[in-house]
């Protein structure tokens, strides 16, 4: 039931500090450990992992590009991201020291399935981040990771996401710390920064009303670029997609640093350009991508943390997320978006929670 929102997709936006919560937090004990129970994966299994690949579609691939920046990055292993359409029919070089990571809310897409079975025929060990417990990709594989987020019924996926990368950071740093890539002192300070994120996510949903008039004021836009850098770039695409599906917005998403290759010359008087600048490592480049942009008349709004207000000088409009570490971003900066999406959504009049031509979850090819 939709306990007094008026859609489900609203609804589910606002379930995602509860989400973040429970999935994190049940899955922490006394030490601060994560413990993951439906994850056999000792020392010894993942020295042997030399290789890994994460399939799924849509919004649970998008998750899965921020688990593979994740991966490498605490527990050192190579990690290949694919959609589930490409891997099944790509032959793809697996053996028995591959780990595949499927990612699904339903547990009943079916190319991830049949991705999921060809690479189990292929010999590899088979994990899977599934919201539906008992689902078909749940069933079929050796390892699960399910994300508490209740059931979503809103064709847009938003808390599925938010848990599904939570979850990705989980299972990446129980993987750094089990094999010793990752120290314990950095794990225990990442861990403790997750532990801030349902209380920050919290505070952006508080904060809608900036982004209820922004879509109230951008909503007859015929399309929308996204842009970023690093992880940022992930998380544009799944603002384009999510704006995409439920206002049907000609909207893309662009890594910024691609724009003179061929995108900027879409840019004209007024074209609305999203710019996530999260990133501090990377944030003066971004400010000269919006330079580029504002330079050939785009409307830019920028997603900045809190603290980074340079970018106010240069965008049209900045939206603040509370400050957390570069790499877990994704969960915060994601938000917005989403919010952005619903209410363009409404505001152009459209079934929000069963947009045109969509289902909820896709069993045919
Ligand atoms: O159930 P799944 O996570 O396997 O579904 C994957 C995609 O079909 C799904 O994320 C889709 O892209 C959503 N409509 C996005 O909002």
């Amino acid at each position: 039931e939709k306990e007094g929102y008026e859609h489900f997709m609203i609804k589910e936006i606002y379930e995602q500090p509860g989400g973040i919560d429970k999935t994190l937090n049940r899955r922490l004990n006394k030490e601060g450990t994560i413990v993951l129970d439906g994850i056999k994966l000792t020392k010894e299994d993942l020295d042997k992992i030399n290789k890994i690949y994460i399939v799924a579609c849509g919004t649970a691939y998008h998750a899965g590009l921020v688990g593979k920046v994740a991966i490498e990055k605490y527990a050192k292993i190579p990690v290949i991201c694919d959609v589930a359409s490409e891997f099944r029919y790509r032959d793809p070089f697996i053996d028995e020291n591959t780990l595949f990571i499927a990612i699904s809310q339903s547990g009943e897409t079916l190319d991830t399935l049949a991705a999921l079975r060809e690479a189990k025929r292929k010999g590899a060990r088979i994990l899977s981040v599934v919201n539906v417990v008992g689902s078909s990709v749940a069933r079929e594989s050796d390892d699960v990771f399910y994300t508490w987020a209740g059931p979503e019924i809103a064709v847009a996926s938003t808390k599925a996401y938010t848990t599904q990368l939570t979850a990705m950071y989980m299972i990446a740093l129980h993987m750094g710390l089990t094999k010793g890539t990752l120290s314990r002192e950095r794990y225990d300070e990442i861990v403790a920064e997750l532990k801030t994120m349902p209380d920050k996510a919290q505070k952006i949903l508080d904060n809608y009303q900036i982004i209820q008039q922004l879509a109230d004021e951008q909503f007859n836009n015929e399309s929308v670029f996204f842009m970023g850098r690093g992880l940022d770039v992930e998380v544009a695409f799944e603002g384009s997609l999510k704006l995409k599906e439920i206002s049907y917005i000609n909207s893309f998403a662009i890594a910024a640093g691609e724009l003179k290759h061929g995108t900027i010359a879409l840019i004209e008087d007024g074209t609305l350009v999203i710019a996530l600048a999260t990133q501090n490592h990377l944030y003066d480049k971004m400010l000269s991508n919006i330079k580029e942009v504002k330079a050939r008349g785009a409307y830019v709004v920028a997603v900045a943390k809190e603290g980074n207000e340079e970018v106010e000088k240069t965008a049209d409009k900045v939206i603040y997320i509370p400050d957390t570490m570069d790499e877990l971003t994704p969960i915060l900066s994601v938000i917005p978006l989403q919010l952005f999406a619903y209410y363009v959504s409404v505001a152009r009049g459209n079934d929000v929670d069963k947009p045109r031509n969509l289902a909820k979850s896709v069993t045919v090819e």
